[in-house]
């Protein structure tokens, strides 16, 4: 009978390691605390999201109020664990764990996105938005959900638009009146198709290169310049290395935040609905952060000795402008409609 018994133990024990194992392979991080709904207890979720930036960054901050909206409207059912500076992989990387359900939401740079996705570079059409504010307005338009929507093709929920500040010009030498003033100069800029047009449009030598390389090849002169936001720029402290800073609002720089949709299909709706209202409440809160930071880090930077210029007119850019709109407005009826809403 003892031996009955510890038989009966064993195969239970057996039975719980597996069970516990197979959770944890269900390709998420979902994990059920105990049962479900019909047994009486709730489902219970860790998420994991990622993202690029430092955990000072608005987009981390931004990450960080999401997971408090989750936790608060799931009434404590929903945690998320956030993994800044690509602690989890590049943005290609990123894309394929979201793919699987390895990582549940990502705090994707609409740039990376862009090379996957056409629709996404109307984000990136040159002088579209005079301030952070005006890109801000255009955040829940019909293209713009149209364009969260075409994120279904690559196995993605796309939930909201986030923003880190409107890029400007920094260069070692002079500031930025005219295109002239950046003929072949080698700029560093992020990778978008977009926005390599434009650059190249310009007669500059756009760079395309990541964010922790950018130091060093301002400081050893491989690069004559940057295309940045402020935010970056303070928290990078690329000033100094190069002290001209134009203020040039010649692009916005949005964050496309996604859900897996292999861990989204395993919501209930109303849990689905928990995680909509979440997402927007904390992008709400970044948003406003975010303009709000706009004028405190040019304060910063004017405090360092940076030497700062307005570019008070893009008259002279025109020609480029135009070259690249037309170009993208054929390639997307998206974006056609993204540059009709941004005109109005
Ligand atoms: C950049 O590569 O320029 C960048 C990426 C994420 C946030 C800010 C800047």
């Amino acid at each position: 009978m003892k031996q009955k018994n510890s038989l009966k133990l064993s195969i239970l024990a057996i039975l719980s390691v597996l069970t516990l194992l197979l959770a944890g392979c269900g390709g998420g991080s979902q994990q059920a605390s105990g049962g479900n709904e019909a047994s009486g207890k709730e489902q219970t979720y860790t998420f994991k999201a990622t993202h690029v930036t430092q955990e000072t960054h608005v987009w981390h901050q931004t990450a960080l109020k999401f997971g408090e909206e989750l936790d608060k409207l799931s009434n404590g059912k929903m945690k998320l664990d956030v993994y800044p500076a690509s602690q989890l992989g590049p943005e290609k990387d990123m894309v394929s764990q979201l793919e699987t359900g390895a990582i549940d939401f990502g705090f994707l740079t609409n740039a990376y996105m862009s090379t996957r996705q056409e629709s996404l570079n109307a984000w990136f059409m040159p002088f579209a938005f005079k301030s952070l504010k005006d890109a801000v307005a255009v955040r829940e338009s019909a293209p713009a959900k149209d364009m969260l929507k075409e994120l279904e093709a690559q196995g993605l929920v796309g939930l909201d638009f986030g923003f880190a500040g409107n890029r400007h010009i920094l260069m070692k030498d002079g500031h930025i009146a005219s295109p002239a003033d950046l003929k072949g100069k080698k700029v560093r800029i992020i990778g978008s198709p977009a926005i390599q047009d434009f650059w190249t449009a310009i007669g500059a030598g756009p760079t395309a290169m990541p964010l922790p390389e950018v130091y060093t090849s301002l400081q050893t002169g491989v690069i004559d310049g940057i295309d940045i936001d402020l935010d970056a720029l303070v928290t990078e402290k690329y000033y100094e290395n190069a002290e001209n800073l134009t203020l040039t609002n010649h692009f916005t720089f949005p964050t496309v935040i996604v859900m897996s949709q292999a861990s989204y299909n395993k919501l209930s709706a109303e849990d689905q609905e928990i995680v909509k209202t979440a997402i927007k409440n904390a992008v709400d809160w970044g948003v406003q952060e975010a303009i709000n930071r706009e004028s405190a880090n040019l304060e910063t930077l004017k405090q360092a000795g940076v030497k700062v210029e307005e570019l008070t007119d893009a008259t002279s850019f025109e020609s480029m402008i135009k070259q690249v709109e037309e170009t993208y407005s054929q390639k997307s009826p998206i974006i056609k409609a993204f540059l009709e809403e941004t005109k109005k």
